[in-house]
């Protein structure tokens, strides 16, 4: 068995239009400081109803694939709680929009924020027997609370794509991981709602409360402790949660331990600030941010991640840094995406909010022309979504 599998690729799509969390707290009457430190949130992605989690997926994953991904991809993964169908796989339609070869298999996974991860550890055993093949793990996500909510705050929108295969050029991920699950009701979609509902307080409590749990499960699996690790990336639903859990282990390590930890920290949340929480994409987008924009990282080094899905499944796995791991990052194409984004009023947020798509089976065509983004929704005719790739 090839024990050296993990991360080949990894990119992600925002939509082009966000708000200012400042001018949000002004319009919700908040002391602007509660959500740009209290919470740690500057900007957030607000989604056109021309995307959905489908388009946002395969908009992600068209700026990393290349031909030879096309023919050797034989498995797509697609973790999401923003599904468009009970019954179909949002990865059926990205693997026809990306052009993947048919012989594949392509499904959806559910557990809130962790589909992504468990698409992650499927792909490790797929490759493991497989060594030749790819596989297109996609976390894409619309995260909606509801206008004037106290979880309004904590909203965002986009997908992150990852090609898992042997040898790979980012991250190796170890064979040694820690879970748990625990039936709690901290944050939770009913299938008849549009937004999500949410025991605040508690849902912070639990998060940190499987961090420290699968933390302590990893450490007694391994003969790793935190002086091993150079950074941590962490599900950041908003940027101060992830400092929330790791600031509980310092008790453990050196007063450098912390300041490494903490300083990697910040990179790591740098991209989560300006996109807001994107639900299964948010430890990979978190990573993402570690990756390209902390300079002082180097190959060899190990970071851990922490995943957590509300309801909830945790899980704290750990990758080595790969020697060629700045060449495969997409960091230019993440520039220009984040450079072409706009700025919309709060009041075109809350019109953006409020146009969803019919549910009551009727027909609707939209107008793409005002999406720059290359896939789109073009609207629904007869119960089917129309997808369109301009390309
Ligand atoms: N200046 C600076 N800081 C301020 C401030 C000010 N003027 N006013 C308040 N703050 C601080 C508070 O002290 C608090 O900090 P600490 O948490 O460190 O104590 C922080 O701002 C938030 O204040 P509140 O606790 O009063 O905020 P709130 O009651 O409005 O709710 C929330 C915050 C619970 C995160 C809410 O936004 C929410 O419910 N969000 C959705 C749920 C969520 O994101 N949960 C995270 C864990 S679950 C998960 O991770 C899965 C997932 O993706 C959903």
């Amino acid at each position: 068995i090839n024990l050296n599998i993990g991360i080949d690729k990894i990119g992600f799509y925002t939509p082009h239009t966000f708000i200012d969390m400042v001018k949000l707290a002004e319009a919700r009457g908040v002391d602007p400081a509660k959500y740009t430190i209290g919470i740690g949130q500057e900007k957030m992605a607000v989604s056109p109803v021309t995307q959905d989690a489908v388009t946002l997926a395969a908009n992600a994953a068209l700026r990393i694939l290349d031909e030879e991904d096309l023919e050797k991809i034989d498995l797509v993964v697609f973790g999401t709680e923003s599904g468009i169908d009970s019954s179909k796989a949002a990865a059926v339609y990205v693997h026809d929009l990306l052009g993947i070869q048919s012989r594949a298999r392509s499904i959806e996974i559910k557990q809130a924020c962790y589909g992504a991860t468990a698409g992650i550890q499927l792909a490790k055993g797929h490759i493991a027997l497989h060594p030749e093949s790819r596989v297109l793990v996609l976390g894409s996500d619309i995260s909606r609370y509801g206008l004037n909510t106290p979880g309004e705050v904590t909203q965002g929108a986009g997908a992150v794509a990852m090609v898992i295969s042997a040898d790979p050029r980012i991250l190796s991920l170890g064979d040694q991981s820690a879970y748990l699950t625990n039936d709690v009701m901290d944050f939770w979609r009913p299938t008849y709602s549009d937004t999500a509902y949410v025991d605040g307080k508690f849902s912070n409590e639990q998060y940190i409360s499987f961090f420290l749990n699968t933390w302590k499960q990893f450490k007694s699996q391994t003969d790793l402790s935190i002086k091993d690790f150079e950074a941590m990336c962490f599900h950041l639903p908003y940027t101060k949660m992830g400092m929330k859990a790791m600031r509980e282990i310092f008790v453990e390590g050196t007063s450098e331990d912390e300041e490494r930890l903490t300083r990697h920290y910040k990179n790591s949340t740098l991209y989560n600030k300006t996109v807001g929480n994107i639900y299964t994409g948010s430890l990979y987008l978190s990573l993402i941010s570690l990756l390209e924009q902390d300079e002082t990282l180097k190959p060899g080094d190990r970071i851990g991640l922490f995943s957590y899905g509300s309801g909830a499944v945790g899980e704290f796995f750990t990758g080595i840094l790969q020697p060629e791991y700045k060449e495969a990052l997409a960091e230019a194409e993440h520039a220009k995406l984040f450079a072409e984004r706009e700025e919309v009023s709060i009041e075109e947020y809350e019109e953006i909010f409020s146009e969803v798509l019919p549910v009551d089976g009727s027909n609707l065509q939209l107008t793409i022309e005002n999406d720059p983004a290359m896939i789109c929704v073009a609207g629904i005719e007869e119960h089917k979504r129309i997808y369109v790739n301009k390309n």
